[in-house]
């Protein structure tokens, strides 16, 4: 309760702030939630937490997380809201924004209006892209200007998996709703047809190896489709994000299409910059817990796409976190909808590399293997860090002002980390439902110690503290296009359209 000897709800006291575009020490008060003030020597809080020592950021904010989205045909993913979301926060993400499936032959609003009320359980605040596989006429120019209406103002579109995939002409339908809404469009960036003829090759010569995973998707299939993406957003000039940008080839397509003025932005996940087909080749069937879609590249490829995270390529690191155990995996139930199709099984009863679910789990591991790999190597620094956390995606998916920011006004959505702390990964301190981490081992030097979520501690030394149904949904607004380090990309008006 507020007393009249205290000016704010809470104070972090003697911290170095980390925004998007600095770093400076300051203390930070907090009320109804927001944040008040960010300066020297604020005055008493009711609550207070000493700071010294310890660098705070913007709580993160994760554009790309798969929870307990249900397939067609009656599966549904392990992960529920509540172990997701105390995953986040655990992790330091404090929002993150998830799907709602479009079954082919089926409107979107009945399966919105469900996914929505399983969502209420969350305990960090979320939001929703809507994903479209069947575009008709009655989608595009009815239930889709419904919900850009509610702030769901982002669509996600596969150019791959069976059945989720849009041909190129409906994924130009997508792209003119889109622009006529003020939506942003997402893309999974892989050639259906090159995938598919690449498996049923490996398949005859007798190949099922998790490793095989990456044969059957090189950079060329990412390529192609990542190029004709941006060539179709660009006919349409519509903005796009690119998802889960894995190799240094799409990348590339993204830079050159940037230079000439395309509104295209790219993400990567931390598997891409940190896990490799030596992953995919462990033994005894272990590279099955790292099938993700991009596949997982050659050792040397992790450095290339750095780069193009510290060039400014790459403008987000999203978790892409999609909860299928190893037990689960073994089992192939071939239900999942991330997949290619087809269930192939080995004579051993596993199943081949192709009936393997794709994605791996990372909600929870997103910023703190980011932080160590980044902040702590030396590769990124603090005002990156949060940029590619939280700031980037917050402007990007209309979040700009509310969350990813350290300035009065914005929610009270803040993390804590101690950057001399050291951890060794392990799943049994994971608090997501599946049965492993592909970080397993890994060395972390620089964790969270404290989340709060809007002005509440969510999470203190490890200890979920949040109750479930705590999140709020977030209506998005219009996407902000400009950076926050300010600079307008070539191309765009001073207001970044
Ligand atoms: O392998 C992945 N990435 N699974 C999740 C679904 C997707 O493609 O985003
Ligand atoms: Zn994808
Ligand atoms: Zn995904």
């Amino acid at each position: 309760m507020q007393s009249h000897d205290h000016d704010y709800d809470l104070v972090v006291r003697g911290a170095t702030l980390a925004s998007a575009a600095e770093v400076f020490e300051a203390d930070l008060g907090v009320k109804d939630g927001t944040i008040a003030a960010v300066g020297r020597g604020l005055r008493r809080g009711a609550e207070e937490i000493d700071a010294r020592g310890l660098i705070l950021t913007p709580g993160g904010l994760d554009p790309h997380c798969h929870i307990e989205e249900p397939a067609e045909g009656g599966g549904v993913q392990e992960e529920s809201f509540v172990t997701g979301s105390a995953a986040a926060l655990a992790g330091g993400t404090t929002s993150f924004i998830c799907f709602v499936p479009q079954w082919k032959g089926h409107p979107i609003a009945a399966t919105a209006e469900s996914y929505e009320a399983t969502a209420r359980a969350a305990m960090a605040d979320y939001s929703f892209h809507q994903i479209i596989t069947d575009p008709t006429p009655d989608v595009l120019e009815r239930e889709v200007p419904a919900l850009v209406a509610r702030g769901i103002r982002s669509l996600k579109v596969f150019l791959t998996y069976d059945p989720l995939r849009l041909t190129d002409g409906q994924f130009l339908e997508v792209l003119a709703t889109a622009r006529r809404l003020g939506a942003l469009v997402t893309v999974h960036c892989e050639n259906f047809d090159a995938i598919g003829w690449r498996i049923r090759a490996l398949l005859a010569a007798g190949l099922t190896d998790p490793l095989q995973h990456a044969w059957a998707r090189p950079p060329v299939v990412e390529r192609e489709a990542t190029h004709r993406a941006i060539a179709l957003a660009e006919l349409v000039d519509q903005p796009i994000q690119v998802f889960h940008v894995s190799c240094d080839a799409a990348a590339e397509e993204i830079a050159r299409a940037r230079a000439r003025g395309v509104k295209v932005w790219g993400e990567t996940c931390p598997q891409y910059l940190t896990l490799s087909t030596d992953d995919l080749a462990r033994p005894d069937f272990e590279g099955a817990k790292a099938v993700c879609s991009p596949a997982l590249r050659a050792p040397e490829e992790r450095a290339r796409v750095w780069a193009r995270i510290q060039d400014g390529t790459l403008d987000v690191v999203s978790s892409d976190h999609c909860g299928f155990s190893f037990a689960t995996a073994k089992r192939a139930p071939g239900s999942s909808g991330y997949g290619q199709g087809g269930a192939a099984a080995r004579a051993d009863g596993l199943p081949a590399f192709n009936a393997i679910p794709n994605g791996v789990p990372g909600i929870e591991t997103r910023m703190p293997v980011l932080f160590s790999e980044g902040v702590s190597a030396g590769r990124i620094d603090l005002p990156a860090f949060v940029r590619l956390t939280s700031a980037n995606a917050a402007r990007l998916f209309g979040l700009q002002g509310r969350k990813g920011s350290l300035a009065p006004g914005a929610d009270a959505d803040l993390v804590l980390w101690d950057p001399t702390a050291e951890r060794t990964l392990a799943n049994a301190d994971l608090h997501h439902a599946i049965d492993y981490t592909p970080w397993e081992g890994l060395r972390l030097k620089g964790l969270p110690t404290t989340t709060i979520r809007r002005g509440e501690v969510a999470v203190r030394d490890g200890a979920v503290l949040a109750q479930p149904g705590s999140g709020r949904f977030l209506a998005r607004g219009p996407y902000d296009l400009v950076r926050p380090t300010g600079r307008v990309p070539d191309g765009f008006d001073a207001a970044g359209r």
